[in-house]
């Protein structure tokens, strides 16, 4: 009885036509299709939609992909409908281009599903990389002939970066500490604090903290190599509440380009106790725009490898008020006109200040003191002064400088370059003296023939020789020896 029923159900389903479905495959030659003539084709599909799918191949390995999908025209051309081809097109450094096509394993019987509704497939696959521009072209097969109008429809579909819910579970996104959330609490502790507890990672262990408006207000640099909820209190220079807190992580997988975090800082809930400002920082504050921050980026490494060296580790405290325990060197620094005062020696100087246990001297500073006693005068009296003098050489440009930083144009800074090049030149020749001068070069800056006699300084190329400089600055005291190399002609001969 059983065996009659089951028979029966068995004749009843093969009676109703099986739904189609499709089954895909790639295919990125023409259709075979495409060589024949037809004299009907299927009409063209609606509605293509392109959306982000997360599948995972194994635990933690994620692909992320498209799910394409599609409707089919409710005309009687559906009877046609053999499979349907999808291409895709994927736009950033380099161009890819793959199809598919799936074939629909039964002839559609009606215009409708059985259920009612238009018939809709889906898609998944085409792996999806990061902010990349697709062009999804989907046509139905057998397509119009060659001479004839083909109806396809085409999607165009941009794909997220890092920050996507989806995309963040990319190995790049994820080697980027995109998993990680740091959990940024911030707040105002006093006018000239503010404190920021944030969460670490164990992908690396310099990160700079930032306290900015339109400016930036305060920085320091937290090295921390485990996983752990670090406080660090930081300078600032103007009112700090409301102001935007961002957290730079440098991680070995992404560098300089790690996903940055924001929070906010709010008012601590109980004020402490005064702390000591930082006389400088009101200068440095207006210094440094907002534009700057490209080159506080290279910067920070800097800053960060500086500290590092230093301290091995740092946690729960803020640079300033480590560097305040400590004696400062005193720094001359020497720079040529073109280079861009707001990019690169501001930024140099706020280096040296905070990270490096500097007390700088800058000409710009000090313009009525050169007025009142001559530069030559003034420049004799800060070698006297300082410890160190370096010339500072930047392949920084002067175009782009004034463009984009409110340089006043109505009194151009006297060049003290080849001034101070001259009056300290013969210091270059005597071991005695040599000790005191250093070159940094920043970029690919190299010294020009008009100042060779400099070659005979150590050198300095930023950010690759971070470490010496850091230890040749400290170590002032110490007398070092001089490596001439081949190529160094030095020579006093004025300009
Ligand atoms: C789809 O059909 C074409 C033509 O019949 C065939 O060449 C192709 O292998 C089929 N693809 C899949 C995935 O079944
Ligand atoms: C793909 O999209 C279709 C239509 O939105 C949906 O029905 C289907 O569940 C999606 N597939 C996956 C794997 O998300
Ligand atoms: C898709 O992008 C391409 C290239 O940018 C453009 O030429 C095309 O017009 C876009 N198509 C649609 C449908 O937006
Ligand atoms: C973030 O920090 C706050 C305050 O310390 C805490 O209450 C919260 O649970 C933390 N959230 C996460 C996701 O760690
Ligand atoms: C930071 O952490 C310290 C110590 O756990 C805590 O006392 C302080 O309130 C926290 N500050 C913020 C802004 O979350
Ligand atoms: C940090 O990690 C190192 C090595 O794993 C460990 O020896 C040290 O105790 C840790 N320090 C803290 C404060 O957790």
């Amino acid at each position: 009885m059983s065996l009659v029923l089951l028979s029966l159900a068995t004749l009843c389903r093969s009676a109703v036509p099986q739904e189609p479905t499709i089954q895909c495959g790639s295919e990125n030659g023409p259709s075979p299709e495409w060589m024949v003539q037809h004299t009907l084709t299927p009409g063209d599909l609606r509605n293509l939609q392109v959306e982000l799918v997360k599948t995972s191949i194994v635990a933690e390995d994620y692909s992320i992909l498209m799910n394409i999908s599609w409707t089919l025209r409710a005309d009687a051309s559906i009877r046609l409908l053999k499979a349907t081809k999808i291409c895709v097109t994927g736009k950033s450094n380099m161009q890819t281009y793959s199809c598919v096509r799936c074939n629909y394993t039964e002839a559609f019987q009606s215009q409708t599903r059985p259920s009612g509704g238009k018939w809709t497939f889906s898609y998944v696959g085409f792996p999806v990389a990061l902010n990349t521009l697709y062009l999804i072209g989907a046509h139905n097969i057998p397509n119009a002939n060659m001479n004839e109008d083909s109806p396809s429809l085409s999607v165009n579909f941009t794909s997220p970066g890092c920050l996507n819910h989806i995309m963040k579970y990319k190995k790049q996104c994820i080697e980027a500490g995109n998993l990680w959330n740091p959990n940024i609490t911030a707040c105002k502790k006093n006018e000239e604090t503010v404190e920021v507890n944030f969460t670490t990672n164990p992908l690396g262990n310099t990160y700079m903290v930032f306290i900015q408006r339109n400016i930036i207000l305060g920085l320091s640099v937290v090295v921390e190599n485990n996983l752990t909820r670090t406080s660090v209190a930081i300078t600032v220079t103007e009112e700090s509440e409301g102001a935007m807190v961002q957290l730079t992580p440098y991680f070995h997988t992404c560098g300089n380009d790690c996903i940055r975090r924001k929070g906010t800082v709010v008012l601590c809930p109980e004020p402490s106790g005064p702390f000591p400002p930082d006389n400088n920082r009101s200068v440095l504050g207006g210094c440094l725009s907002i534009l700057l921050l490209l080159l506080v980026a290279t910067w920070m490494l800097a800053v960060g490898i500086c500290v590092m060296r230093r301290h091995g580790r740092i946690k729960k405290t803020s640079l300033p008020t480590t560097t305040a325990l400590l004696p400062l060197v005193k720094v001359l620094v020497v720079y040529p006109s073109e280079i861009c005062f707001h990019h690169t020696v501001c930024h140099f100087t706020e280096f040296l200040q905070n990270h490096c246990r500097s007390e700088v001297i800058l000409e710009k500073w000090q313009k009525k003191k050169i007025a009142e006693m001559g530069p030559v005068q003034w420049l004799t009296n800060q070698k006297q002064a300082a410890d160190k003098v370096i010339f500072l050489l930047s392949s920084d440009s002067h175009t782009a400088c004034d463009s984009s930083c409110g340089q006043s144009k109505g009194s151009p800074s006297q060049d003290l370059f080849p001034l101070a090049f001259n009056l300290f030149c013969s210091d270059l020749s005597s071991q005695t003296h040599l000790h005191k001068y250093l070159v940094v070069h920043l970029g690919e800056a190299d010294i020009k023939d008009d100042y060779n006699a400099l070659c005979v300084c150590p050198q300095y190329h930023l950010m690759k020789d971070i470490t010496a400089f850091h230890t040749e600055l400290l170590h002032v005291t110490n007398t070092m020896s001089v490596k001439k190399s081949q190529a160094c002609h030095s020579s006093c001969s004025p300009l």
